[in-house]
């Protein structure tokens, strides 16, 4: 199973990453006016995309993953006039140099940044459909088989912990919004609302109800359905395989998996690496 995965500072990557694109990273430039989507795996990063992309007026321009494909990509990334939304899940020590460093428009605090979070156990049911039904992935038999891998951080982009201990410290910057899955499936308005404030962006109740209704669960999977999408040119990369996205899209999914064992194991496991973490408050149980 190992031959479509790499590793990278001890982390697993699929080979969708090129050993030389994760090494270059350092390369990259950052512009002052980017936007940063960064998340782990499977916690709605191509659902906050579209908020964005959907904003009125805003003249933002998506982009691929910045860790996805070849060393090409930095020249490619490069060819985007607008202003770039660009996505990753790269965790904060991975990160690009340039983008902790790059200077804002306006010049007082850094690149912007949106931070999605998820529940952990939503995330890891989320992935192991992913995984199975990814043929860039290592194949994967069982829920049980995922669940160990996932506990271990053995799945690409690594554990879940570390990826979310690493933004952990950053939470407070000037520069980065978090946005949870959770809160956004309770009150997506109100989070729209903050996502366009943040951004720096005006824009009018009717519509914030414009962009919530078009990000829908239901909207978007039927829509993406139909969209032409250009596998190397957009976060399509991601969704060329529609089913491998949009799946449920909903909040507590993991009842249906998770045995009492595997719940009580997650847990311990969890209180004892998130106990001072606040970013843990943004999702429920
Ligand atoms: S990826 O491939 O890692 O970039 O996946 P990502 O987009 O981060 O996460 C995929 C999960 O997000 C759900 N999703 C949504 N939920 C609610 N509303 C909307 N509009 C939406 N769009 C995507 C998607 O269904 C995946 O979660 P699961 O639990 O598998 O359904």
């Amino acid at each position: 199973q190992s031959s479509v995965l790499h590793k990278f500072k001890g982390v697993i990557f699929s080979t969708m990453s090129s050993e030389e694109l994760l090494n270059s990273l350092d390369s990259f430039e950052a512009r002052e006016d980017d936007v940063f989507l960064v998340s782990y795996p499977k916690s709605g990063t191509h659902w906050i995309a579209k908020v964005i992309e959907n904003i009125p007026n805003a003249r933002l321009t998506l982009t691929p993953p910045i860790e996805l494909g070849d060393i090409s990509k930095f020249e490619e990334l490069k060819t985007y006039c607008e202003r770039r939304v660009i996505p990753t899940h790269l965790s904060y020590s991975m990160l690009p140099m340039n983008i902790k460093q790059k200077q804002c428009k306006g010049g007082n605090h850094f690149c912007l940044i949106v931070y999605i979070v998820r529940n952990p156990k939503d995330i890891a049911v989320s992935f192991f459909h992913y995984y199975r039904d990814n043929p860039n992935l290592p194949t994967i038999e069982t829920w049980h088989e995922f669940f160990e891998l996932f506990l271990k951080g053995d799945v690409v982009y690594g554990s879940w912990f570390d990826h979310v201990l690493s933004w952990e410290e950053h939470k407070n910057a000037k520069n980065i919004l978090i946005i949870s899955y959770e809160e956004m499936k309770k009150d997506p308005s109100k989070n729209i609302k903050k996502i366009t404030t943040f951004l720096g962006l005006n824009v009018t109740d009717s519509e914030i109800n414009q962009i919530v209704w078009k990000t829908s669960f239901t909207e978007m999977k039927n829509n993406t359905a139909k969209e032409n999408c250009d596998p190397n040119h957009t976060i399509c990369a991601l969704t060329s395989n529609r089913n491998l996205v949009f799946r449920k899209g909903a909040v507590g999914d993991w009842i249906n998996y998770f045995t009492s064992k595997q719940k009580r194991v997650f847990d311990e496991l969890f209180t004892e690496k998130m106990k001072h973490s606040e970013l843990a408050k943004h999702f429920g149980d």
